[in-house]
């Protein structure tokens, strides 16, 4: 299998892009062959890393025979575009969560990908982490009966990394909800199966120099009176890594000595030009590859509880919390913490085997992210319609 990889082009050249750099190089089932990029300089960069084609235009993009999916990794607001270039150009899409910021432009990802016969997978998202998908197959296998409740909570410094400007304007898909929610959203659908019915959330924007949503609370109900609390904030000060052995959401041993370090460099900064020049510099061809994370990667503390035990979901296997006995299933070793998702990508282009994270899958979780904010305004339950 691994003699054809998938050959894949990348749009955007960001942020998202260098933190799946490393398990895509690690990956034999996909080959970086072209990208999309507006700026010069990224684009020599990536030529002199990977050679290959690189295009200053999608349309340039999509029109390259050799390139049989294109990881979209462009910002929220630029997906349905660039869906609509690429899926006409007969290319399969891999499209970084959330899929896009409003309803509409997801269904018309979903319409579009549909009319042109090609494949969308919504990712990398948490959901494809190796725990929580073994924890999907315990649970599937049905010796602990349902899944009754989750819990989920996550605490980080999000809201004080560096942001380009619209990433702090909820309406332009700025804020925790439509970035982060996402990730949780994605982690207790897969876990809870099912269909989720509605939503009762509460935000919290409690920066006036960062006027976005920045923590929320949120129960979300699924049929059969389950129900899943998702708990985030992007103005800690505690970090729940700490309940995670001390790993961080990439996968690497978090360094507790650099506690602080988001505020400090943006202490530094004093402008939102300013600011976007900090993220720019943490993108493809300012920065080197990150090494290989050694571990999973994680969304904060996830525990599930069950009819006949609860699951407490680490970034090393699952603690399973029996009636009468406790256990830890390990997680096997992995070629790279994004591995499930390439696997997903690879296995959905050249078997057929299509896995939940699709375009229609992304757009449910990415109304729950909207129910999330519509609940916090108006302080009712918010009903769902596009859960299937
Ligand atoms: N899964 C993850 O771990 C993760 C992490 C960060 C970001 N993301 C997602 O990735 C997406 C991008 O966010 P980011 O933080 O990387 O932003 P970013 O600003 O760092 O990167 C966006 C890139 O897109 C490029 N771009 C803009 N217009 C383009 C065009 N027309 N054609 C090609 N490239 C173009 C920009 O030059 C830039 O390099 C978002 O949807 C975000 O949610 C995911």
């Amino acid at each position: 299998m691994t003699s054809d990889p998938i050959r894949l082009g990348v749009a955007g050249l960001g942020r998202g892009f260098v933190l799946t750099l490393p398990s895509l190089l690690a990956d034999r089932r996909v080959e970086l062959v072209a990208c999309a990029a507006p700026r010069k300089e990224s684009r020599q960069a990536f030529l002199g890393q990977f050679g290959g084609r690189a295009y200053p235009s999608i349309e340039e993009l999509a029109s390259d025979p050799d390139v049989e999916a294109v990881y979209i990794a462009t910002p929220h607001q630029m997906h349905r575009e660039h869906t609509a270039v690429l899926a006409a150009g007969g290319k399969h899409l891999l499209i970084e969560k959330p899929l896009a910021i409003s309803i509409a432009d997801a269904t018309a990802i979903v319409e579009m990908a549909e009319r042109a016969g090609v494949i969308v997978i919504t990712g990398p998202s948490h959901s494809f982490d190796q725990p929580v998908q073994m924890a999907r197959e315990l649970i599937e296998a049905g010796q602990f009966g349902q899944v009754r409740m989750i819990h989920s909570l996550n605490y980080t410094d999000f809201l004080y990394r560096p942001r380009r400007p619209e990433e702090l304007v909820t309406e332009q898909g700025g804020g925790v909800v439509f970035s982060q929610a996402v990730h949780q959203v994605d982690v207790v659908r897969l876990l809870m199966g099912g269909t989720a019915l509605s939503v009762s959330a509460a935000t919290g924007a409690w920066d006036p120099a960062r006027p976005t949503e920045g923590a929320y609370a949120a129960l979300v109900q699924f049929d059969g009176g389950r129900f899943a609390n998702l708990v985030y904030s992007g103005y800690a000060h505690y970090d729940s890594d700490v309940l995670q052995d001390d790993i961080g959401e990439l996968g690497f041993p978090k360094d507790m000595t650099a506690y602080g370090g988001a505020r400090r460099a943006l202490a530094a900064v004093s402008t939102p030009g300013e600011e976007a020049a900090l993220k720019s510099g943490r993108t493809f061809g300012a920065v080197d590859t990150p090494p290989l994370a050694p571990g999973s990667e994680h969304f904060g503390p996830v525990i599930v509880s069950c009819d006949r035990a609860d699951l407490r979901l680490t970034p090393k296997g699952i603690e399973i919390w029996g009636d009468d006995r406790r256990e830890f299933v390990a997680t096997p070793a992995s070629p790279s913490p994004r591995a499930e998702v390439f696997g997903a990508l690879h296995d959905a282009i050249r078997i057929g085997r299509i896995p939940a994270q699709t375009g229609r899958w992304g757009r449910a979780s990415l109304e729950i992210c909207h129910a999330i904010l519509e609940s916090a305004r108006t302080g009712e339950r918010t009903g769902l319609r596009h859960q299937n």
